[in-house]
């Protein structure tokens, strides 16, 4: 096939608030210590009172069609990938797209929790392969802090707020693993595992919206296994090796998953993007808060071979290998 789906541009947004590990330990009884050792993490974004999913996300997609060069009025499909929307109907991203001053083309959400933002780019890139869209917005927006309860420390410490974007194009007569664009991605899902990660709450079962439950070593360990046979899968599938890979951007869960992986693909720690320290894990919104992060600081340049990873409630899993 040789139209493919070009990252023109990236654009991201957290909430104005930052919520430091001390912060937390006057909430529950946490320390600083085990939160960075455990996880990584040191603080993370809460949106304010009033501060929407869609409003991260409207400023993320700003920022990335200003970042594109692209105008709102020339986007055709929106996906918003979230598993924490305004309202349980209607999509989010139709909500964005009327933010946007968009009134034609198509906008749904994705919901594969942390893997979302995959899911979504995936879904974005087989439309514009099929041919049925020209341009798209792709978008990881999260407000996790809605969802979680804040008595219980196993889950409250992990979680942040944030939004990413990405702007994709069609491009035709591409071909190569060498050429820009999108080469291939790779989604799985395992729905046997449901209570290892889930809300207890919704609008079918309890009508109400419930908090995040999590059986943190399970999921762990599911995570790791899963993240190793998917970058595998992604690699192979086009040829190359993890030699050939220049950016590792993995889902922001927990360091130590996230070093697994690299150690895995033999990847110099200094190629793998982390932002965990200052976002905490935002689910969908992780890997394009991160891809934004190297793109704009300039690590991430023109050419480059990018690995991107996620693993989430589900279980959802998947891989996107982008050349930048
Ligand atoms: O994004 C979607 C996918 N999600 C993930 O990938 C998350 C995967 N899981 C993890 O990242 C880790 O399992 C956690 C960070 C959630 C937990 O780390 P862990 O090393 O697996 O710790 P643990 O659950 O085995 O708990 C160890 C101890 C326990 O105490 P005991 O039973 O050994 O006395 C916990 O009660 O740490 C205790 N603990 C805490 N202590 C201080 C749990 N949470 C905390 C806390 N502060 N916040």
């Amino acid at each position: 096939m040789t139209r493919r789906s070009v990252i023109l541009g990236c654009g991201a947004y957290v909430p104005e608030r930052v919520m430091t590990n001390h912060d937390l330990e006057k909430i529950v009884d946490t320390t600083d210590e085990w939160i960075v050792e455990r996880t990584g993490i040191r603080s993370r974004h809460i949106a304010a009172e009033g501060e929407f999913t869609s409003d991260l996300a409207v400023k993320a997609a700003e920022r990335a069609l200003a970042h594109a060069g692209v105008s709102a009025q020339e986007v055709d499909l929106i996906v918003v990938a979230t598993a924490t929307p305004d309202n349980t109907f209607p999509a989010t991203a139709s909500k964005v797209q009327a933010k946007l001053g968009i009134t034609s083309g198509i906008a749904f959400d994705v919901q594969a929790v942390c893997s979302g933002f995959v899911f979504a780019l995936a879904t974005a890139d087989n439309f514009i392969k099929a041919g049925q869209v020209k341009t798209a917005l792709v978008i990881g927006a999260e407000t996790f802090s809605r969802i979680l309860d804040w008595t219980d420390r196993t889950t409250c410490v992990l979680f942040g707020d944030g939004a990413g974007a990405v702007v994709l194009r069609a491009e035709e007569g591409i071909a190569g693993t060498d050429r820009r664009g999108i080469l291939s991605t790779h989604l799985h899902t395992d729905g046997r595992h449901h209570d290892m990660l889930y809300v207890d709450g919704g609008p079918s079962s309890t009508q109400t919206v419930g908090h995040l439950r999590m059986r943190g070593q399970e999921v762990f360990k599911h995570a790791v296994v899963n993240l190793a046979s998917v970058v595998e899968e992604a690699l192979e599938a086009n040829g190359l090796t993890s030699a050939a890979i220049d950016w590792l951007v993995p889902h922001q869960a927990n360091k130590r998953i996230i070093d697994s992986t690299g150690r895995k693909l033999k990847l110099d720690p200094s190629r793998v993007v982390l932002t965990v320290d200052h976002h905490g894990n935002t689910s969908a919104a992780s890997i394009p808060l991160a891809l934004c992060e190297a793109v704009h600081d300039g690590r991430i340049q023109r050419g480059n071979l990018v690995l991107m990873e996620a693993m989430g409630g589900g279980f959802t899993w998947g891989a996107a290998l982008v050349r930048w």
